[in-house]
């Protein structure tokens, strides 16, 4: 509901489309440029909660990022298995659907990465093992952080992994200082191609 009063202060009813003077500054300028409200929600006979287009997350976003959408930028979620898999994480677990967040060190996150969990307002990630924990992702060189926290976005998650766990053990020297997505492609669960 905190959204809901950010965009619409004193409005009752949801209006989606054709309100920008509305839509709070810092709102209008965090959200995707090429994301318009009306390609996630709809004011009338929406399927899913909060008015959007479908009533899975997942679903929605695949329409248009899945391999017969209408956008050139391909993904998928991120698992070892599709049929066995021993983890799945999904759109909403990494991206925030509205905004590009700031992180803690005071940057702000790219891609719509980090979620908010708190009143922090922070890029934030809900990890499998390790509790909510910072996520920090401001370019396509900083995949990682390495020690001491261990919090960049294709290693705060992780703790089995052989490479880039959020902890001192393991590796942590492969394929330092590349874009980690050349290999392991987003449209192949993240898996090295
Ligand atoms: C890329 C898809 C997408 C776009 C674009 C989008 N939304 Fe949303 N919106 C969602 C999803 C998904 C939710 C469900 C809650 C969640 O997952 O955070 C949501 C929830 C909401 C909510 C409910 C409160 C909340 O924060 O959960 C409001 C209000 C809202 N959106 C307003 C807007 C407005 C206004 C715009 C355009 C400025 C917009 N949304 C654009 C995906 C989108
Ligand atoms: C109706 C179509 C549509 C839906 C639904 C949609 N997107 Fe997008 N998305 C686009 C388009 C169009 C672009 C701009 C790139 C392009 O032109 O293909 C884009 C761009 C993006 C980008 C890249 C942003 C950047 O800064 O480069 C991310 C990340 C993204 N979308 C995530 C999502 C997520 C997560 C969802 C679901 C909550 C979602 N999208 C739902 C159409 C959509
Ligand atoms: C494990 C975390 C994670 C999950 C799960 C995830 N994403 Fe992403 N997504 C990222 C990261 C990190 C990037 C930036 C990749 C890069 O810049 O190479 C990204 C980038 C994107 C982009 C922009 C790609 C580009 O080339 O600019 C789109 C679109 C996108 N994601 C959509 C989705 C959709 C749709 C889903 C669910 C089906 C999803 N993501 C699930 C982390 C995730
Ligand atoms: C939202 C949490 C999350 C994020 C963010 C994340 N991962 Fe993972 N990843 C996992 C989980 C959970 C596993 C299972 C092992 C573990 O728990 O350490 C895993 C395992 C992997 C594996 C091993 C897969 C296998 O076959 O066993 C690879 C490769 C991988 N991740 C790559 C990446 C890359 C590249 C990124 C950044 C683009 C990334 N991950 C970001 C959650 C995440
Ligand atoms: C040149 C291609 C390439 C690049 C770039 C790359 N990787 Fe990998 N990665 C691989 C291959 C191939 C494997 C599987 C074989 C192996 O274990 O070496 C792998 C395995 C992994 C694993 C799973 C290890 C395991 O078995 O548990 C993780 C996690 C991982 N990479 C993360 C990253 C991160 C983070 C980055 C960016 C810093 C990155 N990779 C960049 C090719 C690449």
């Amino acid at each position: 509901m905190k959204r809901w009063r950010a965009l619409f202060p004193g409005v009752g009813i949801f209006f989606f489309t054709a309100l920008p003077g509305l839509v709070t500054a810092d709102r209008a300028e965090a959200l995707l440029p090429s994301h318009n409200c009306a390609y996630c929600h709809a004011i009338h006979n929406a399927a899913g909660e909060t008015l959007l287009n479908s009533d899975v997350v997942e679903t929605l976003c695949l329409t248009c990022h899945g391999p017969a959408g209408i956008s050139s930028l391909k993904a998928d979620i991120h698992t070892d298995s599709t049929t066995a898999p021993t983890f799945r994480q999904s759109c909403r677990d990494c991206h925030d659907p509205h905004d590009n967040l700031p992180n803690w060190l005071g940057g702000t996150n790219i891609k719509l990465t980090g979620t908010v969990q708190d009143e922090s307002g922070l890029a934030l990630i809900a990890t499998p093992n390790s509790g909510i924990r910072n996520v920090i992702f401001e370019n396509r060189t900083s995949f990682i952080q390495g020690a001491p926290y261990y919090d960049g976005v294709c290693e705060t998650c992780h703790t089995l992994t052989a490479f880039h766990r959020n902890n001192p053990s393991g590796v942590h020297n492969h394929k330092l200082g590349t874009t980690c997505t050349t290999c392991h492609d987003h449209a192949n669960y993240f898996l090295p191609r």
